[in-house]
């Protein structure tokens, strides 16, 4: 299990310091329940980091794609953290939040034109270009806003990052960014220098995510700072910003074994210092985007279980009241989660179960071969380190209604997200 449980009196599962069967009673189920206590421990572990390793000379930005609301943009702004955001909805969010703009990094590979207006007009610290044509767009609209734009440029490194293929990005063969072994890479730089208004102050590169090796992230790393110093002697452009993206793996199941954040940002740095003073750069400025390693483990979901079914010499199915609509990773990467039935956690887990969610589809599915203890209709099943892409993914499918998340804190909760109602699931049908 994890630093923020622990099983009270009564034998259920508390989370931050709370009952969470009775969240479940309180607010209802579904309902994703995450631990702020954790989520800060988690923003200071890497501020910590950029302090020992890089001197305080860097940032960790989240990446919001992992679980956006207004709350967390809050949560870790006070943690003195910037943010990533990949479309007009998070930047709109962020902004609603207070975050603000000037530690904002704006990235995806096909902003629209009204997007980077957008971002300009709210003078959005970074963007993060990824394509020729954006680029242009981009200075076009800076030329007629009458503004300046610190930019950074996407690359891909070639980094092979062992993960599922869906969520790998640093190879040449992926639809982000400039490739640097072709040359793609050196010759947007070129580009940049002729331009007037967008500023090319740094690159970037994300390799993947949930990646447990740290040496793909160093060659990552070589390489831009590489490339750093081909684009000063060839273009004549100091870049001050390396970006190394996110991607840090996090532990969902006893299988699954991260490195401690600070051995992997001390090798990193290592790498970095090393090649900088090799190509004779001054150590960049490092930001780093970590999304699931903030919030993954911090979050759990709660369903109430229904429906059993044991087909003899097959499996059991349980059924709950969710499933793919608030988490489709099973369903996309067949990724594996730990979980627990919260009224009962203190007994051993005797039980080998498939959890099924509620939706009209034989693949809604959240965990197969899942170790449990006995369950019945009506408990309370926990499923673990549900804090990143899991809300960020929910959908309405089967017009299911996206749950409540609720923050919780020295035992305390508060709803940071409500439940949606059935009338907001037609507040746009006409
Ligand atoms: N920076 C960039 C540019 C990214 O594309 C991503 C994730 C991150 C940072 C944060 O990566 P993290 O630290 O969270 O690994 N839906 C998938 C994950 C997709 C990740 C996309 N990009 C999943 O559920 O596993």
């Amino acid at each position: 299990m994890n630093e923020s449980f622990s099983v009270n009196r009564e034998g259920h599962l508390t989370i931050g310091g709370a009952d969470t069967v009775a969240l479940a009673r309180e607010y209802g189920t579904p309902l994703y329940v995450m631990d702020e206590g954790m989520i800060r421990d988690n923003c200071r572990r890497y501020r910590r980091a950029i302090d020992e390793f890089y001197g305080g000379r860097g940032i960790a930005a989240y990446a919001s794609k992992a679980f956006s609301c207004k709350e967390i943009y809050r949560i870790v702004q006070q943690e003195g953290m910037g943010v990533d955001v990949v479309s007009e909805g998070e930047l709109y969010t962020s902004l609603l939040a207070g975050f603000p703009a000037d530690k904002i990094f704006f990235h995806g590979n096909n902003k629209s034109e009204g997007e980077l207006q957008f971002a300009i007009r709210q003078r959005v610290g970074y963007i993060v270009v990824d394509n020729l044509r954006e680029l242009h767009t981009l200075e076009h609209l800076l030329e007629r806003e009458g503004q300046e734009m610190k930019i950074l440029l996407r690359v891909k490194p070639g980094v092979d990052a062992h993960t599922h293929q869906f969520i790998r990005t640093g190879q040449i063969d992926s639809k982000f960014g400039f490739a640097l072994e072709t040359g793609e890479a050196l010759a947007a730089a070129r580009e940049c220098a002729a331009l007037r208004r967008a500023r090319l102050v740094g690159l970037h590169c994300h390799i993947g995510s949930q990646i447990f090796e740290v040496e793909p992230f160093c060659l990552a790393a070589r390489r831009l700072i590489g490339l750093m110093g081909q684009i000063r002697r060839e273009c004549g452009l100091e870049m001050k910003l390396l970006n190394l993206g996110g991607g840090f793996g996090i532990k969902y199941t006893e299988e699954d074994d991260p490195v401690p954040y600070e051995r992997f940002m001390e090798r990193v740095s290592l790498a970095i210092h090393e090649e900088a003073a090799a190509e004779g750069l001054p150590v960049p400025y490092v930001v780093l985007e970590p999304g699931r390693s903030i919030v993954g483990r911090a979050g759990i979901t709660l369903y109430t279980v229904g429906a059993r079914k044991e087909i003899p010499g097959v499996r059991t199915y349980l059924s709950v009241d969710g499933g793919m609509t608030d988490n489709p990773r099973y369903a996309l990467y067949q990724s594996k989660y730990e979980a627990i039935v919260a009224n009962r956690a203190g007994e051993p887990k005797t039980e080998t179960v498939t959890i099924a969610g509620r939706c009209c589809e034989s693949g809604d599915l959240l965990a197969e071969g899942a170790k449990v203890q006995p369950c019945s209709p009506g408990d309370i099943l926990a499923v673990l380190s549900t804090g990143a892409y899991n809300y960020s993914m929910a959908s309405n499918y089967n017009r299911v209604p996206r749950p409540a998340v609720v923050m919780v804190k020295d035992g305390k909760s508060r709803v940071v997200v409500r439940r949606e109602s059935l009338d907001d699931l037609v507040r746009n049908d006409l």
